[in-house]
C-alpha cells in the first residue's frame, strides 16, 4: 500500500467512526414509531434508516474541527473531543443531525412523481413507493421542521450560536438556496440551457447545503469572521464538485453501487454537466475546482488537512 492509499484508508475509517457517532444521536432524536401517528414516525425514519453517505453531517464536524484547529493526527487517532466539552459535543452532533434531516427531506421530495419520479433511493424503494405520495410529502415536511426544532433545542448555553446556525440552514435550504435550485432544475428539463443557468442550478440545489454544513459546524464552535468566510468559499466549490460528480455518476455509475437509478438524468432530459459540456470537460471542471480548494486551504496548514482529504475523496468517489 502506498502513502496515498494508506491515508485514504485512514480517512475512510475515520469517517465511518464519525458517521456512527452521528447516527447514534440521529436514532435518538427521531420519533419512535408508536402512538396515533405511528406510521408518520415510521415514514420519517425510513429514508434515514436506508443509509446514505452522511456527507453534510460529516462536514458539520469537519467545519467545527477546522475552527478549533484540531490536527489530522489527533482526529485520525480518535481524539475527537476536548475533555469536559460534553455539551458542545451534544450541540455539534445535534447540528449534524439537523442538516441530515433537512437533506433527507429534500431527497424524498426530489424523488416524487411530480419531480424526478424515482423508484430507488439509498438502495431501497423510494418513500412514496412504500408509503404513498401524501405520506411521503408529509413525512418529509416533518423531517424539515424537526431539523429546525433540534437547532432550537441545543443546550441553552449555545442558544446564541444556534441562532446563526439556523439562519445558515434556512438560507441554504429555502428560497435563496435549495428550493430555488430545484425549481430551475425542473424548469430546464428538456430545454436547452447555458453554463450560467447550469451553475445557478447546481450552486442552489446542492452547493448551498454543502457549504452550510461547514459553516454551521464552524458557527456552533463559536467561529466567525475569516474562518467562516474561508469555509464558505471552499464549501461552495466543494458543493459544485459534489453535484458535477453526481451528474457524471448518473452517466457512468452503477445503479446498485449508487443505490439510485443510473441514467435517470438523460431520461428526464435534465440540464447536467455531462449533457452540456460532455464527460471529459465535466471531469476537467471537477479537477479545476479541486485545485481551487487546495489553493484556498493549503495555506491554512494542519487544520485544513481533513477537509482537503475529504475533497479528494469526493472528487474520486464512484458512488
Ligand atoms: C444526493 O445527495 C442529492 C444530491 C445533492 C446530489 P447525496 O449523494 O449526498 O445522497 P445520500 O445522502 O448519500 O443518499
Ligand atoms: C437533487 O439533485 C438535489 C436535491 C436538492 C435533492 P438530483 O436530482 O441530481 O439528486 P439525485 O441524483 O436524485 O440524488
Ligand atoms: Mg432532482
Ligand atoms: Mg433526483
Ligand atoms: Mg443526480
Amino acid at each position: 500500500m502506498n502513502a496515498s492509499q494508506a491515508s485514504r484508508t485512514e480517512l475512510k475509517s475515520y469517517l465511518k467512526s464519525r458517521r456512527d457517532e452521528v447516527e447514534t444521536v440521529l436514532w435518538e432524536l427521531l420519533p419512535k414509531p408508536d402512538g396515533m401517528a405511528a406510521r408518520l414516525n415510521e415514514a420519517m425514519r425510513y429514508p434515514l434508516e436506508a443509509g446514505g453517505k452522511r456527507i453534510r453531517p460529516l462536514l458539520v464536524l469537519i467545519g467545527a474541527d477546522f475552527c478549533r484547529g484540531a490536527s489530522q493526527a489527533d482526529l485520525y487517532a480518535g481524539r475527537w473531543w476536548p475533555e469536559g466539552e460534553d455539551e458542545l459535543r451534544r450541540a455539534l452532533l445535534m447540528t449534524a443531525c439537523a442538516i441530515e434531516m433537512v437533506h433527507t427531506y429534500s431527497l424524498v421530495h426530489d424523488d416524487l412523481p411530480c419531480m424526478d419520479d424515482d423508484d430507488l433511493r439509498r438502495g431501497r424503494p423510494t418513500s412514496h413507493k412504500v408509503y404513498g405520495e401524501a405520506m411521503a410529502v408529509l413525512s418529509a415536511d416533518a423531517l424539515h421542521t424537526l431539523g429546525f426544532q433540534i437547532l432550537a433545542s441545543v443546550p441553552e448555553r449555545f442558544a446564541e450560536r444556534s441562532y446563526y446556525v439556523a439562519r445558515d440552514l434556512a438560507v441554504a435550504c429555502g428560497y435563496p438556496g435549495m428550493v430555488a435550485g430545484q425549481v430551475v432544475d425542473l424548469e430546464y428539463e428538456q430545454k436547452q440551457g447555458t453554463e450560467e443557468v447550469l451553475e445557478y442550478i447546481h450552486h442552489h440545489k446542492t452547493a448551498a447545503l454543502i457549504r452550510a454544513g461547514l459553516t454551521m459546524g464552524a458557527r456552533m464552535m463559536g467561529g466567525a469572521g475569516r474562518d467562516v468566510e474561508i469555509l464558505a468559499q471552499a464549501g461552495m466549490k466543494l458543493g459544485l464538485i459534489f453535484q458535477v460528480v453526481d451528474d457524471i455518476l448518473d452517466v457512468v455509475g452503477d445503479t446498485a453501487a449508487l443505490g439510485k437509478q443510473a441514467g435517470a438524468d438523460e431520461k428526464l432530459g435534465k440540464l447536467t454537466y455531462p449533457a452540456l459540456i460532455g464527460l471529459d470537460q465535466s471531469k476537467a471542471r471537477v479537477n479545476a475546482l479541486r485545485d481551487e480548494i487546495f489553493a484556498l486551504l493549503e495555506p491554512e496548514g494542519e487544520r485544513a488537512r481533513v477537509l482537503l482529504d475529504i475533497t479528494t475523496e469526493l472528487v474520486e468517489r464512484e458512488a
